[in-house]
């Protein structure tokens, strides 16, 4: 991985509740472009929520998501917060002082409201416009390329002309992020062919020409391992592999940026785990894919990330490069999911004690709470000060 590549997903502070259950709390993390990134964490940590509100799934609640520089997700709860804090803190301070304070400080909480208000309606507009405006740019510079071309242009150009712009006018920030779901079997309509099923983004995008779309279904099929008589069969007719690939398939016919991919090989027997894996990392240098590749356990994404992310509960608790997670875990529950990984040695194996993560014994966050705070260039780590300083006394 190149440091210098430029920020391709920047994850700020995400925050995605429904209702009481806080699936996703406060988690920020950068992808570069060219990277994999690997999220690990048990069931029910919050992964899969994650990928789905990058992909715009739901409004998220609080936080900023951005691609390539333009913020595609925008939460205002904690605007909301905000004020509702400023407005009670004023409620409060203000009883006791004197009239001439009592007015500076509303002057003060009616700045702050505007502002908030400002951010709340900024939000709300990146949130559902982000991808007009990008359209929107799209169709100005196709416009600017063939401006000069369509002065005495033949039918072919103006027929190019023509089908660049409604491409450009239907063009989405958000299918450049595609996503592999968990589930192959779910995440495929049983009534669709493959074809079908593969072909539909192209078709959503704007594609008409059907000889086009044929070739680009073959050439996708014969990309993931399938071949082409493949295309005129359903779902149930193939085994788990096979049908993560078409999976594979109808994520990179879009020709997108990133690849989400949520457990891509859970679902699927060890020797085949290994093909699909091997698959995305073919995909990956060969497209120039960037991947966040999502797993329960860390023994799948070590040799595949460079870098990896570990969720607990909702939140991020640990996060560095790959061979640093696994030389220098710092966070009780790294250490337990490490420990949770065989090795095919058996005199460790004897003596491989698995560590139980207990986060009430563990931390004490009555007073001192935690942040996510770096301890080494690049390792960060969920921690209270004092933790901070063993940890930082652990890594000398
Ligand atoms: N649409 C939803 N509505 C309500 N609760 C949800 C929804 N989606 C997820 N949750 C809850 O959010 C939490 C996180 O779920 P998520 O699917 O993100 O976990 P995960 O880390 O992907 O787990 P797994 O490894 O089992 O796939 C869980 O408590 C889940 O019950
Ligand atoms: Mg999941």
């Amino acid at each position: 991985m190149n440091n210098n590549a430029e920020t391709l997903l920047k994850v700020e502070h995400l925050c995605q509740y429904f209702g009481a259950n806080r699936a996703v709390d406060d988690v920020s993390f950068e992808i570069k472009k060219g990277e994999v990134f690997g999220l690990v964490g048990e069931s029910g940590c919050g992964k899969t929520t994650t990928g789905r509100s990058i992909i715009k799934l739901y409004d998220i609640t609080s936080g900023n998501i951005f691609f390539k520089g333009i913020r595609i997700g925008a939460g205002i709860r904690s605007y909301q917060e905000e004020i509702e804090n400023a407005k009670k803190n004023y409620k409060e301070k203000s009883a006791n002082a004197s009239p001439e304070e009592s007015a500076r400080m509303k002057k003060e909480l009616d700045a702050l409201i505007a502002a908030r208000k400002e951010d709340i309606k900024k939000a709300r507009f990146d949130q559902k416009n982000c991808d007009k405006e990008y359209a929107k740019k799209l169709v100005a510079e196709v416009k600017a390329k063939y401006e000069k071309l369509l002065a005495n242009a033949t039918p072919e150009v103006k027929k190019e002309y023509k089908d660049a712009l409604r491409k450009a006018k239907k063009a989405k920030l958000a299918t450049q992020i595609q996503m592999i779901f968990q589930d192959p079997i779910a995440s495929l309509d049983p009534r669709m062919t493959v074809r079908e099923i593969i072909a539909e983004g192209l078709i959503i995008r704007g594609e008409r020409d059907q000889k086009v779309i044929d070739e680009k279904v073959y050439q996708m099929l014969e990309l993931v391992g399938l071949v082409r008589e493949h295309a005129g069969r359903y779902p149930h007719e193939f085994s788990g592999g096979q049908r993560q690939r078409i999976g594979v398939a109808r994520a990179i016919i879009m020709n997108p940026e990133l690849i989400i991919a949520d457990e891509p090989v859970s679902a699927l027997d060890v020797s085949i785990q290994a093909q699909v894996i091997n698959l995305l990392g073919d995909l990956r240098h060969d497209l120039g894919l960037t991947i966040l590749f999502i797993a329960h356990d860390l023994s799948v994404v070590k040799y595949f990330s460079d870098r990896i992310g570990v969720m607990y509960f909702g939140k991020m608790v640990e996060l560095a490069t790959s061979d640093e997670l696994f030389k220098n875990p710092l966070h009780p529950y790294t250490k337990s999911l490490l420990s949770a990984i065989p090795l095919p040695d058996p005199i460790y194996e004897k003596k491989r004690k698995r560590i139980q993560y207990n986060r009430l014994a563990e931390h004490d966050y009555s007073v001192d709470k935690p942040t996510f705070r770096e301890i080494t260039p690049g390792h960060f780590v969920e921690c209270n000060d004092a933790e901070y300083a063993k940890y930082e006394s652990m890594v000398e």
